[in-house]
């Protein structure tokens, strides 16, 4: 799953400062690996002495954790680097300034400099060595690190989480897929699993220090492979969710391609593994599925959707969906329409194609006009919206366990909660109920994105 974090997550609470200690706040942009790699970073900074901050006036080193999966991601990142330029003014230049992520390993040197600002650019598989540069930089050094790793999963760092009840935790790293339209093979490198027992180990610890939810991630968790004991994403899922009954475990992102009849089964078998499955289609026409080279055909991904509704009729499902790829005609337009139809997903995210240097597609011809691509992404979100607006409907007098998360963005008065198929549910707040509890809620009303509930006791 892609989480476009369009009001960025900002680096968590101030922790611990020494008197002379310099703080560093994080901006974090893209996807949730990026969000688990920054709270990998915000734990190498604090035990080099540095201390976090979310008040970016109170920072001496600003990093922005980047993404590059479209043209826009990169846009919004150049715009920030614009505003970030009043501040270092403000602090009189004693400012530091560094891209991390997928931007730094895109595009490397040529961002040193950026706007006057940038003298750090670190990539994916190299932040074990920011302190040292962020020093370096501080003695007017630029520095750049972006050598991509076959090994590097940061297994042995705790990743500072400093607040909340839901933890992401990467399981693997890299991407070998290279399905034609995806910069994340050259920004993030080969694939690369941890080992179970380091897995399960932070699972346990996660639950000891009061996290009631744990999401795994990689960008295609179906290969994840622990070398060295030959376990599988199935029996890791499975040992996780042994090892702690009363933690809802979540994952991202499964490949249609191998999406197991294990890992269906293990939806089925345990409880504590929630109900929802992300499962990309990218297209629905066949012919654009392979133009794309996602290994699998239309007949192949509704065959699979078809296995995990049997083993688990009531289980929430979204998708990614790709409008206007490479020589995608009308027909083949209709053909994703009618597959989002045939499915009926609980959700989805939606874009339109962005070309990216460097991946297969990058030669073909970019031939679906401007205007062509933003008509169809408009059918298929206003066709999404219904579909969910439609079960979402089905839901009202139907009873959910949530997990609360605390209150809601729109009225203090009223708390959110999330079912275990990841639907937000709004509900109205008592003094009794806290963040991190499991409530049971009875839906009164529901709207395309949010349910409205009513406390049970
Ligand atoms: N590993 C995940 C996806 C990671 S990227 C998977 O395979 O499903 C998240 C989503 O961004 C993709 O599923 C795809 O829908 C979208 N995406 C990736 N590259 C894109 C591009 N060049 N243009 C538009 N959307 C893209
Ligand atoms: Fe990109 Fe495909 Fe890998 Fe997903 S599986 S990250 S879309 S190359
Ligand atoms: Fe994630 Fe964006 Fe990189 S989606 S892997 S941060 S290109």
């Amino acid at each position: 799953m892609y989480i476009d974090i369009m009001a960025p997550e900002k680096s968590k609470s101030s922790v611990a400062k020494s008197p002379n200690a310099r703080g560093v706040y994080i901006e974090t942009y893209g996807c949730q690996m990026n969000v688990a790699d920054s709270e990998i970073v915000a734990s190498i900074m604090q035990d080099a002495g540095y201390f976090m901050t979310n008040d970016i006036d109170q920072s001496n080193v600003i990093l922005l954790n980047t993404c590059s999966i479209r043209d826009n991601a990169e846009k919004k990142i150049f715009n920030r680097l614009s505003q970030l330029r009043g501040i270092k003014k403000r602090k009189n230049n004693k400012l530091v300034v560094g891209i991390l992520g997928c931007m730094a390993e895109r595009l490397k040197g040529k961002l040193i400099g950026e706007r006057d600002l940038v003298s750090l650019v670190v990539g994916p598989d190299e932040y074990r060595s920011i302190p040292s540069l962020v020093s370096n930089a501080f003695d007017g050094e630029q520095g750049i690190a972006v050598k991509l790793s076959k090994v590097e999963t940061y297994e042995d760092i705790t990743p500072l989480r400093t607040e909340g009840i839901s933890a992401w935790l990467s399981i693997m790293r890299g991407c070998n897929n290279f399905c034609a339209f995806c910069v994340v093979p050259y920004t993030r490198g080969r694939e690369r699993s941890r080992t179970l027992n380091s897995v399960v180990d932070e699972v346990k610890h996660l639950y000891d220090n009061g996290i009631k939810e744990v999401t795994l991630l990689g960008q295609n968790v179906n290969s994840y492979f622990d070398k060295l004991a030959k376990h599988d994403f199935p029996t890791l899922l499975a040992e996780c969710a042994k090892a702690v009954p009363d933690m809802r475990i979540r994952y991202t992102t499964s490949h249609p391609h191998d999406m197991s009849d294990g890992l269906i089964e293990a939806h089925a078998i345990y409880k504590n593994i929630c109900n929802y499955i992300h499962l990309p289609v990218q297209s629905g026409s066949s012919k654009v599925l392979k133009k794309m080279r996602r290994d699998y055909d239309r007949e192949q991904y509704l065959m699979r959707i078809e296995a995990i509704r049997k083993a688990v009729p009531d289980i929430a499902l979204s998708t990614d969906i790709i409008a206007g790829f490479c020589t995608e005609t009308e027909e083949d337009h209709q053909e994703t329409l009618s597959l989002m139809r045939e499915v009926r997903y609980d959700g989805a995210y939606m874009f339109k194609y962005s070309e990216r240097e460097n991946t297969l597609a990058e030669k073909y011809e970019d031939d679906v006009p401007e205007e062509v691509k933003t008509r169809r992404l408009q059918e298929i979100i206003d066709q999404q919206n219904k579909i969910s607006a439609e079960i979402n409907k089905t839901e009202i007098g139907r009873v959910h366990e949530v997990l609360v998360e605390g209150e809601s963005k729109k009225n203090p008065e009223e708390w959110q909660g999330r079912t275990d198929t990841n639907k937000v549910a709004i509900f109205k707040h008592s003094e009794d109920i806290k963040v991190g509890d499991l409530i049971k809620v009875k839906v009164n009303d529901s709207t395309s994105a949010t349910l409205f509930a009513d406390v049970i006791r």
